[in-house]
């Protein structure tokens, strides 16, 4: 789809990426295999983004709720990440990805800390594509958190912002979500970048998150390109 490969300077994607116990369930394996296998998704969607005309992309790897699962999957959970910072982070430089993580690092074990500063601080520089995983990520706490950083009452829209990509142990602003998915076939945000995804175009799908692919993501992405956004203006004034 021709619209699919328009050039954009900054477009922001972020992800949901649900469905990997089910994915397992399904096929009578444990659920870390689905976790598994959607760590390989999300390595395929990193790949194809760039090329897609996705400039930051976001993905929602663990939620601060997500600590209320039990202990063994969380504790493999954790060491997948560990694995992706460990890993990733030559494919990141070649490819000009610049990694970062959003959420808390308080609760993360040190090894983990450490990899994933190592994998920020490795791939800095990277130009092609703004790859942000949440990790022990709640969009209030991220809130509240950035409302705490401010002495001022009189903040503005972007202000706010700046101050939760502070919250967020990011240098950046906060971006504005232009395209929010969610596989798995659930519809809702589960405390995922609330503030950011005030006006973002929401595309939910039934896809497991381990059988998401390019053209997944390319559906995702023209599906957007017929929507009109109007940000909260008349159809004909926004079309001017
Ligand atoms: C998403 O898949 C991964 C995480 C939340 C860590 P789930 O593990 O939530 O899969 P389902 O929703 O149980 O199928
Ligand atoms: C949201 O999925 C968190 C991630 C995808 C990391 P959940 O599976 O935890 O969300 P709920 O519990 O169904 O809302
Ligand atoms: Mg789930």
């Amino acid at each position: 789809m021709q619209s699919t490969l328009q050039d954009y300077s900054f477009f922001h994607t972020a992800i949901i990426m649900d469905g990997n116990g089910r994915w397992a369930t399904q096929r009578g394996l444990p659920r870390g295999e689905g976790h598994r296998e959607g760590a390989k998704a999300v390595r395929r969607v990193v790949e194809a983004a760039p090329g897609l005309g996705v400039s930051v992309l976001t993905l929602y790897a663990f939620s601060s709720d997500n600590w209320r699962r039990p202990e063994g999957e969380v504790k493999q959970l954790m060491s997948l990440l560990y694995e992706f910072f460990q890993n990733e982070k030559e494919n990141c430089i070649a490819n000009g990805v610049r990694l970062s993580v959003i959420g808390r690092r308080d609760r993360l074990s040190l090894v983990l800390r450490s990899a994933i500063s190592a994998a920020e601080n490795a791939t800095r520089w990277g130009g092609a594509l703004h790859l942000r995983i949440a990790v022990d990520y709640s969009s209030r706490d991220s809130i509240l958190r950035a409302i705490s950083l401010s002495e001022r009452r009189d903040l503005t829209r972007e202000d706010f912002s700046g101050l939760l990509g502070k919250a967020n142990n990011l240098d950046d602003r906060a971006p504005d979500v232009d395209l929010l998915i969610r596989t798995g076939g659930e519809q809702r945000l589960s405390d995922y970048l609330l503030w950011e995804s005030a006006y973002a175009e929401l595309f939910f799908t039934q896809r497991m998150w381990p059988d998401f692919d390019k053209s997944d993501l390319e559906e995702a992405m023209s599906a957007f390109h017929h929507r009109e956004r109007r940000f909260g203006a008349a159809p004909a004034q926004a079309a001017r």
